[in-house]
């Protein structure tokens, strides 16, 4: 059964303005709302490579400079508007995707257990 996560969202983030969030009934497994250049996406934080939170836990998986979501492991850098990885280990991968729903001030992302990921050209 699919569930709601509720979570503040503003238009006027910044570029790179992160919110990382508990997928329930997992075990401890987040994802992440980034505002990007084609507006926000929400991802699943977990590496393409191996299967470990991008961030290692800190909380950070954005790098300004290179406006890149980057994995702590072993250095991937993904395209934060696709999700495609395009330096690194597994490069050409895809993070899973966590649809949603803009409503108001919010975003309603839908978690429905699954892993998704979209092919390169959706
Ligand atoms: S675990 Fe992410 S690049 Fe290796």
């Amino acid at each position: 059964m699919d569930i709601q996560i509720p979570l503040a969202y503003s238009p006027d983030w910044p570029l790179g303005h992160l919110v990382l969030f508990d997928l329930p009934e997992t075990q401890g497994m987040k994802g992440f709302l980034i505002q990007t250049l084609k507006g926000p996406r929400a991802w699943v934080n977990k590496c393409r490579h191996w299967p470990v939170p991008l961030d290692l836990d800190d909380g950070e998986v954005y790098h300004p400079p290179s406006h890149k979501i980057i994995c702590k492991s072993h250095g991937a850098r993904y395209n934060p508007e696709s999700g495609i990885c395009e330096i690194g280990p597994c490069e050409g991968e895809r993070l899973h995707i966590l649809p949603y729903k803009i409503v108001d001030q919010e975003i309603i992302i839908t978690w429905d257990g699954q892993l998704t990921q979209l092919g390169r050209d959706d």
